[in-house]
This record gives structure tokens, sequence and C-alpha cells, in this order.
């Protein structure tokens, strides 16, 4: 019955990067379509390999991974593979992260990208009604002036591009190195957001606060390792964009039964929940709800809450949210 109500109600989705939907049936035909070797001999063994120790393990594969991504077609049926699960699954709204620098630093530009993804996205909301926002991350392994460039790429495309975000290697790479391209990106008028806190210790999640200005954190488990701050963030209700499979996978919590949700939405925090990248850690939205109902008993009122921490953390306008989370309360209603 849990599962029915997860499935049933409507969800906005706000961490899941594009990439990191790039099934590897498509990665196959994708390889194949443009004539680019990958080193698996068939898509049971690419799927053998998703085996992390940590978040490292997990990037070499998916920058391996998104090689095969070359033309706009490419984006585009990538996107609209998302965008079908999410019509499959009632994720009405979703906010995608894409990596520029993961495709740019292979030659293929900016707009290939862009156009791609945007051709899929605009047809979900003509076809399938879902609406969305694009929020391009960036990586925090490279250089700060790097990521410079690539805000100024996005110069032309300030309409489609909602905000940025900071993702990759979190260890070593904290937010202050990104401090003036997250000044430089609230001048422009982009919303901001960053992982922090997944591998990172809980000052990386005060810098994300203090010195990015984020509106969302995502991620964000190490926080409850300090209580300094998880008064801080509960008392702003900052919002958290959590991704329990991801947490498995990348070895955050050991064991879903240990995973922290229950804890947080019981300080006061306000967690959503997302999928992150699931072709590679085992499902879409709806699986992170189910393990987490398998795992730790998460009941109805909590499943509630979850949904609608994650319309009131998206960056739709007022009047969106509250009609969504109209749309939870008469499902929930239903179904209860
Ligand atoms: N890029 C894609 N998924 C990521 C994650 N979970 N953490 C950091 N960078 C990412
Ligand atoms: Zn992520």
């Amino acid at each position: 019955m849990l599962k029915k109500l997860v499935s049933t109600l409507p969800k906005a989705e706000l961490h899941m990067h594009i990439e990191g939907s790039l099934e590897p049936e498509m990665m196959f035909r994708l390889a194949q379509r443009n004539q680019i070797e990958l080193p698996y001999p068939d898509v049971d063994s690419i799927r053998r390999a998703y085996q992390f120790d940590c978040l490292q393990d997990f990037l070499d594969l998916y920058y391996q991974g998104m090689s095969v991504l070359q033309t706009e077609q490419d984006y585009h049926d990538l996107a609209w593979a998302y965008l079908q699960k999410c019509h499959e699954q009632n994720v009405v709204h979703t906010e995608i992260f894409f990596d520029p620098q993961g495709h740019t630093c292979r030659g293929v530009t900016f707009e290939t990208v862009m156009n791609g993804l945007c051709a899929a996205l605009d047809k979900a909301g003509n076809e399938l009604g879902i609406t969305h926002r694009l929020i391009m991350c960036f990586l925090r392994h490279l250089e700060e002036d790097d990521a410079f460039s690539t805000l100024e790429m996005s110069e032309p495309w300030r309409e489609r591009i909602t905000g940025i975000g900071l993702d990759s290697s979190e260890l070593g790479h904290p937010p202050s190195k990104f401090k003036r391209v997250f000044e430089r990106a609230a001048d422009m008028g982009f919303r901001r957001v960053a992982h922090a806190g997944e591998e990172g210790p809980p000052e990386y999640v005060q810098e994300a606060l203090e010195l990015l200005k984020v509106h969302r954190v995502d991620h964000g488990n190490r926080s409850l390792e300090s209580r300094n701050l998880v008064e801080r963030l509960a008392a702003s209700r900052m919002p958290m964009t959590v991704c329990p499979q991801s947490n498995l996978r990348l070895a955050v919590v050991k064991d879903m039964r240990d995973h922290p949700i229950r804890d947080m939405l019981n300080a006061g925090l306000n967690a959503s929940i997302h999928s992150d990248d699931p072709a590679y850690f085992g499902g879409y939205i709806n699986e992170n709800f189910y393990a987490l109902i398998d795992a730790i008993d998460l009941t109805s009122n909590e499943i509630m809450q979850l949904v609608k921490n994650g319309f009131k953390s998206s960056f739709l306008p007022r009047e969106d949210i509250q009609r969504h989370l109209a749309a939870v309360d008469t499902v929930m209603d239903k179904i209860l």
C-alpha cells in the first residue's frame, strides 16, 4: 500500500544528473552509433562494473560513460528516456543537473548539449505535461578559471538555465574554491545549489551556505555530525536533496537500515528524496522511496512530508507549488 502511495503521488525531482540517467543499454547503442569503443564486451559486464567503494570510483565510470554522448540527437535521446521514466513514475516537475564541462572538454559544444536537452524537455512539456528547470553544475575538481569560462558560455542560454550547481570529487575541493564564480553567477541572476556533506565534512556545508549562498544543499548527510549546523539548517528550513540509493552505493551509509532520513526529518531538516544517478545506483525516484520503506519502514506521513518538501524546495512559482501540494493532498486522501 505504501509503495502504491509513492508511485501514485505526484512528485518533484530536484537532484538528478542527466548524465547519470544513461542506462547501459543506451550507452552501448550510442557507442555503436558514434563508433566509440567501450571497454566492455556487453551490457551485463557494464552493470557488473558498477561496484563502488567511494564517490571517486563512481565518477571514473560516470565520465567514461558520458563519452558516448556526441550529437544533439544523443542528448535528446538521453533526456527523453529519463522524461518518459518521469512520466511512468508520476514525476511532474524535474530540475535537471547537467555537467557542461564533461562535454566541452571532449570537443562537444555547449550548444549541442543545450539543443539536444531542450528539444526533449520542450517535447515533454507539450506531450507529457512535465515542467522543468535546468541547473548547470561546475566540476569542482577543475580550476576556477574553467568554471568562469563555462559560465560565460552559458550567456546565450540565460533564459533556459535557472541555476548553477557544484558537483564531482568533493574531498579536497571545498566550496570556497568557487566563491567568486558563485558571486558572479548570483549577479547574473542564477539560483545556486551545491553538493556538500556527501563525503566532505560539515565545514563544507557551512561554506556552501556562507560563501556560495546556496538555495539548496545537495546531499548534506554529514551535516548531522555538527549539532550547530543542524540547528542552523533546520531554523532556515534549508532544502536538502537526499539520495538514499546513491548514499548506499557510494558507501555514505553502510546499510540502508542506517539511513539517516528519519533523523533528518525529526531534527526539523527540510529533506526530500531524489535519485542522483539512477542508471548507476539501481533506480529512479520511486525505487529510492521503496528502498526506505523496506529498510526503515518509512510511514505514510513521512512519505507525504518528503514529497511535499520536494515541491516546496523547487524553483517553481508559489502558485504552482500550491497547486502541486493540493494534488498531493488529494492523492493522500484517495489512497489512505
Ligand atoms: N556527479 C554525479 N553524481 C554525483 C554525486 N553523487 N556527487 C558528486 N558529483 C556527482
Ligand atoms: Zn548528485
